[in-house]
């Protein structure tokens, strides 16, 4: 089967076909999740929900590479899009086409970038360099502790002015697609409006051309993490909570192994 690429994004919103993308950090779950969506971001979210962290300033580009190489393996379908880690394309352009570039030798197809304006120069650069860039507005994680935390953005005018700018500027610079991370719905309905190229929301309401969606929430895997815009499609925690207390108990009381699980 081909990959998707960057153009067949592109049509599928000028078809009005919405785009479904969803994370993924290894290789049983990019096999698992590949034939079903149209894109698999390898989030730096990797940082909370594999490494454990409060948020995701820690993770590093040794660790992004790690995990592309592992999801790239198994994807046949999907498009491959790679976070890029906090200071990995903020301190210059040079370091951030040297950073993209190692994504894209892992395995990436394109790289993902938080920021408006401010990073219009550096998406320019990568993207007349080749490498094909997503945008990232709204509650972007990168920036917790100047945003006071994982909260609801652009809810001001002023703020709505700003993203809208934000999102124009970014196509303007060549990104290809653009993440609008927990916004007001009237203003992600605004920016879809606006921009020729996907949007991809996360808490961004209905409005937007496409959903992306972290793999451990939607199944959920993570009982205390309940947030509004979430919807859980399965109920794993219980699922495998419920399995490994049969299988120790199986263990303890010797009704596993059987005859049936032994070599002879
Ligand atoms: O890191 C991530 O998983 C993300 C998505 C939630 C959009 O950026």
């Amino acid at each position: 089967m081909k990959r998707l690429t960057i153009l067949d994004l592109q049509k599928k919103k000028d078809q009005k076909e919405k785009l479904v993308a969803v994370t993924a950090y290894d290789a049983t779950f990019a096999s698992l999740v590949d034939d079903a969506v149209d894109v698999v971001l390898v989030g730096d979210s990797l940082g909370m929900v594999i490494q454990g962290h409060e948020n995701t300033l820690s993770v590093s580009l040794d660790d992004m590479v790690y995990h592309t190489k592992a999801v790239n393996r198994k994807l046949t379908h999907a498009h491959l899009v790679v976070d890029m880690p906090f200071l990995t394309y903020q301190v210059s352009k040079e370091k951030a086409v040297q950073n993209a570039g190692t994504l894209l030798k892992a395995g990436a197809q394109s790289v993902k970038v938080e920021g408006g304006v401010e990073i219009c120069e550096t998406v320019c650069t990568l993207t007349k360099l080749g490498i094909p860039v997503m945008g990232h507005v709204g509650l972007t994680p990168q920036s917790v502790h100047q945003l006071g935390g994982f909260r609801v953005q652009g809810k001001e005018s002023y703020q709505k002015d700003q993203l809208i700018r934000d999102a124009k500027h970014l196509e303007e610079a060549g990104a290809y697609a653009v993440v609008l991370e927990s916004i007001p719905q009237d203003l992600a309905q605004e920016i879809t409006h606006r921009l020729k190229i996907p949007t991809i929301g996360i808490g961004a309401g209905v409005y937007c051309d496409g959903q992306v969606l972290v793999i451990y929430d939607l199944l959920g895997m993570d009982p205390q993490f309940q947030p509004k815009f979430l919807k859980r499609y399965a109920n794993l925690s219980e699922t495998i909570q419920a399995a490994v207390q049969t299988y120790a108990r199986e263990v303890r009381e010797e009704k596993f192994p059987t005859e049936e699980h032994s070599f002879h």
